[in-house]
C-alpha cells in the first residue's frame, strides 16, 4: 500500500510517498519546500504570508513527490487538516481534497501531532534509532521492521506549538498525561533566541552555540520540574532568560555559549525528568520523541542516558532530525494508522487537539 503525505500546517510545504512493504514503512520520496528565510527577516511567521508561500509551494512540491512513482500506484492521500495556521492548513487540505475527488482515491485526514509520533514508525528510522540509541542487541532482520514500537508507549511531542506527553495503549487508545501550562519548549527557544538577536526559529542556532559552552554556567530555573503532575510550564525561564540577558550585547563569545548551553540543559532537564518519572509511572515499554524539538541532540541522548540509568524497561525511539521537524512523511505515516473520509467530510480545523 503506496499513500502520498501532504503537510501545509504552517511555514513548510511538504509531500511525501511512503509505502508499506512487510510490516514497514518505507519513505519513497519525501519533499520539503520552507519559506523560513522569509519568516526569519521579520522574526516570526506573518501567517498570511505563510499561506501565500504554500500557494506558490503546494503543486510543484507534490509534483516532485509523485516524480518517482505515479498516480496509479498511490492508494490515499493523507492531509494535515490540523492544528494550525488556517490559510496554511487549507491550501494543503483543498489540494487534497481536489486531488482525491479528481482521481478518484480515499482521502485521510490526519493531525499533525499525531504526525510528529507516527514519524517514530518510519523503519528506516526505527532503524537508525536502535543503532543509536537502543541498548539491547537485536537480530539485524528484526530491525527493519517498524512494528519494533511496543506498547504500552509514551510519546513526548515537542514542538513550536506544543510540549505534550501522551501515553499510547495502542494505535487507537491516546490519551494527554501532561502538558505546557504557558509556552512550549520549542517557544522558549525561539523567544530567548530572540533576546539574543538570533532570527527565528532559535532551537537549533541555541544549540549549536551552546555546544562548546558550560551548561552550569547560568544558574536557571527548572519551573515544575519537582511537581507531582506531568505538566510542564517554560514562561519563568523566558522571564529569567530576560534579565540574563540585559547585558547580552556586551557579551563575549563564551559567555554566549555558557548561556546558551544553559539555557539549553535547563529545557531538557525538565523535558527528561518529566518524562522519564511518567515513563516509570505507566511502566511503559516504549518511549518516542516527536516534534522539532526532538532534534535536539541533548534531548536525544539524555532520554537515552536517564532511560537506561532509571533502569527502565523502555525503548526510546527517535526519528531522523529532518524527520523530527514538519514533514509529509510523518503525516503519510500517521495515515496507515488512520481511517479515510470522503473528501465532502474533511475541513481544516486550526484548534485541533489530539
Ligand atoms: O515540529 P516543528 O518543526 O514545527 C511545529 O510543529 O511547531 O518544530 C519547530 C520548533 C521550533 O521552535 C524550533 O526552534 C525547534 O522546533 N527546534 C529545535 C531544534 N530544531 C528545531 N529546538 C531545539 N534544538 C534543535 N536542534
Ligand atoms: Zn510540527
Amino acid at each position: 500500500m503506496i499513500l502520498l503525505g501532504i503537510e501545509t500546517s504552517c511555514d513548510e510545504t511538504g509531500a511525501a510517498v511512503v509505502e508499506k512493504k512487510n510490516g514497514g514503512l518505507q519513505i519513497l520520496s519525501n519533499e520539503v519546500a520552507s519559506s523560513l528565510s522569509l519568516h526569519a527577516q521579520t522574526g516570526g511567521i506573518i501567517p498570511e504570508a505563510a499561506a501565500r508561500e504554500q500557494l506558490r509551494y503546494i503543486l510543484p512540491i507534490i509534483e516532485k513527490a509523485i516524480e518517482k512513482t505515479s498516480w496509479e500506484k498511490i492508494d490515499g492521500i493523507a492531509v494535515t487538516y490540523g492544528p494550525g495556521l488556517i490559510g496554511s492548513l487549507l491550501v494543503g487540505v483543498e489540494t487534497a481534497k481536489t486531488l482525491s475527488y479528481v482521481l478518484k482515491k480515499p482521502i485521510i485526514p490526519v493531525n499533525h501531532l499525531y504526525g510528529h509520533i507516527y514519524a517514530n514508525w518510519l523503519s528506516e528510522e526505527s532503524r537508525i534509532m536502535n543503532k543509536e540509541l537502543r541498548n539491547k542487541k537485536l537480530d539485524a532482520k528484526r530491525l527493519t521492521l517498524a512494528a519494533e514500537i511496543e506498547f504500552p508507549a509514551l510519546a513526548l511531542v515537542v514542538s513550536g506549538g506544543h510540549t505534550d506527553l501522551v501515553m499510547m495503549q495502542s494505535h487507537e487508545t491516546l490519551e494527554v498525561i501532561g502538558g505546557t501550562r504557558d509556552d512550549a519548549a520549542g517557544e522558549a527557544f525561539d523567544k530567548i533566541g530572540r533576546l539574543l538577536g538570533m532570527s527565528y526559529p532559535a532551537g537549533a542556532e541555541i544549540a549549536n552555540r551552546g555546544e562548546k559552552g558550560d551548561p552550569k554556567a547560568f544558574q536557571l530555573p527548572r519551573p515544575m520540574i519537582g511537581s507531582d503532575d506531568f505538566d510542564f510550564s517554560f514562561s519563568g525561564l523566558k522571564t529569567a532568560a530576560l534579565t540574563a540577558t540585559k547585558n547580552a550585547k556586551e557579551w563575549d563569545e563564551k559567555t554566549l555559549s555558557d548561556f546558551c548551553a544553559s539555557v539549553q540543559w535547563s529545557i531538557v532537564d525538565v523535558l527528561v525528568k518529566k518524562t522519564i518519572k511518567a515513563a516509570k509511572f505507566y511502566n511503559v515499554k516504549s518511549i518516542l520523541l516527536g516534534g522539532g524539538v526532538a532534534a535536539n541532540q541533548m534531548l536525544r541522548e539524555q532520554m537515552q542516558l536517564n532511560a537506561r540509568r532509571y533502569e527502565l524497561d523502555a525503548t526510546t525511539f527517535v526519528p531522523r532530525k529532518e524527520l523530527c521537524t514538519d514533514n509529509a512523511a510523518m503525516i503519510a505515516a500517521a495515515g496507515f494508522f488512520t481511517k479515510p473520509a470522503s473528501w465532502q467530510e474533511v475541513t481544516a480545523n486550526p484548534e485541533l487537539y489530539y
